[in-house]
């Protein structure tokens, strides 16, 4: 790994709305995710039951539990790649419960995998680019009547790319194939990616499954950034101590049911999550212990106030931070 991606001063700010739009147009919305008593079946098996959450702009929700609990299949539900078997999924007040994934990206929903889905023959840039792939297009008359506007949108395309590119700290291979990049620069690289089609929210199925611990550090401070400026994050993880220091709502799931949902020290405290999830899992005698309480906020710095459209980006300078997740 090396150092450039790991280390949170190399982090610079990108366009962004100013956070005084962002509470001004929110204030007033509908929660931005409400999960509905979402229930999948498969043949006999109740793979969800009767799920009930909801996910606010600026939150991080991690859903927790053991293999088979129903966390995929929730996430997939919420992805749009899987149909409930009944329930809503409501973003901001609008039933996408049948919403295939690309009209759900055109509404911000954007998604990583849990093994990276790049582009391996194309530059880290052009990556990036991929990921605004809905906010370019445009049809022909349009771009030949508007040739200069069209130029000037792929400026600010290729500017954006640059920027989210040095906000997960990939600016300087910016110009290389991703097949040179190790597993955790591309989850980074796939962030960007998720970024640049400037998600309302953001879904994480393991974000720190296979990062170094550094790179854990700057996915922490980068989830954090996200969630500040507006964009809800929805995160599948095992990593305990990667997860608490972070999310603001746990959801706990065990065969399919929610069996606790809180912050995460409530989380850590609920003898129900320690018996089914964090007891088996750690085999300790007082599994909660080894859990780590949440800790503050990181130092973040505001966004600046451009903006390259009029939909909220979520990047911005994350510097002198100092996360949990550096103690895993
Ligand atoms: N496509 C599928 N066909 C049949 N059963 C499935 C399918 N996907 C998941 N399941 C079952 O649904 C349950 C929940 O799975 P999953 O959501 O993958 O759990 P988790 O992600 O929490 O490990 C499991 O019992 C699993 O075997
Ligand atoms: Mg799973």
């Amino acid at each position: 790994m090396t150092p450039p991606a790991t280390s949170p001063d190399r982090l610079r700010p990108i366009s962004a709305a100013t956070p005084s739009t962002v509470s001004d147009a929110t204030r007033a919305a509908p929660p931005l995710l409400q999960v509905r008593r979402l229930t999948r079946h498969f043949g006999g098996l109740i793979a969800v039951s009767d799920l009930d959450f909801d996910l606010q702009r600026s939150e991080i929700l991690a859903l927790i539990g053991p293999n088979g609990a129903g966390k995929s299949t929730t996430f997939n539900m919420i992805a749009g790649t899987l149909a409930p078997s009944a329930g809503e999924i409501l973003l901001e007040g609008e039933s996408v419960g049948t919403y295939p994934p690309h009209r759900l990206a055109a509404l911000g929903v954007m998604r990583t995998f849990q093994h990276n889905c790049l582009f391996p023959g194309m530059s880290l840039r052009e990556n990036v680019l991929t990921g605004m792939h809905g906010a370019l297009q445009r049809p022909l008359w349009k771009v030949m009547l508007a040739l200069r506007a069209q130029r000037e949108a792929e400026a600010r395309a290729w500017q954006y790319a640059d920027e989210l590119l040095e906000f997960v700290g990939l600016a300087d291979q910016r110009d290389q194939p991703v097949a040179t990049l190790s597993f955790g620069q591309g989850r980074l690289l796939e962030t960007a990616r998720a970024l640049a089609g400037r998600p309302k929210l953001i879904l994480f199925d393991e974000p720190a499954a296979g990062l170094t611990p550094s790179e854990c550090e700057r996915m922490a401070l980068i989830l954090r950034q996200i969630a500040r400026q507006g964009t809800g994050v929805l995160l599948i993880e095992h990593d305990m101590p990667f997860l608490l220091p972070l999310a603001d709502q746990v959801v706990v799931l065990n065969f399919g049911q929610c069996i606790a949902r809180g912050t995460a020290d409530e989380i850590r405290a609920d003898p129900e999550v320690i018996e089914a999830y964090l007891g088996s899992r750690h085999g300790a005698a007082d599994p909660a212990k080894n859990i780590p309480a949440s800790t503050g906020s990181a130092n973040v710095h505001p966004p600046s106030a451009d903006s390259v459209d009029n939909r909220p980006a979520v990047a911005s300078t994350v510097s002198g931070a100092t996360s949990g997740a550096a103690d895993a």
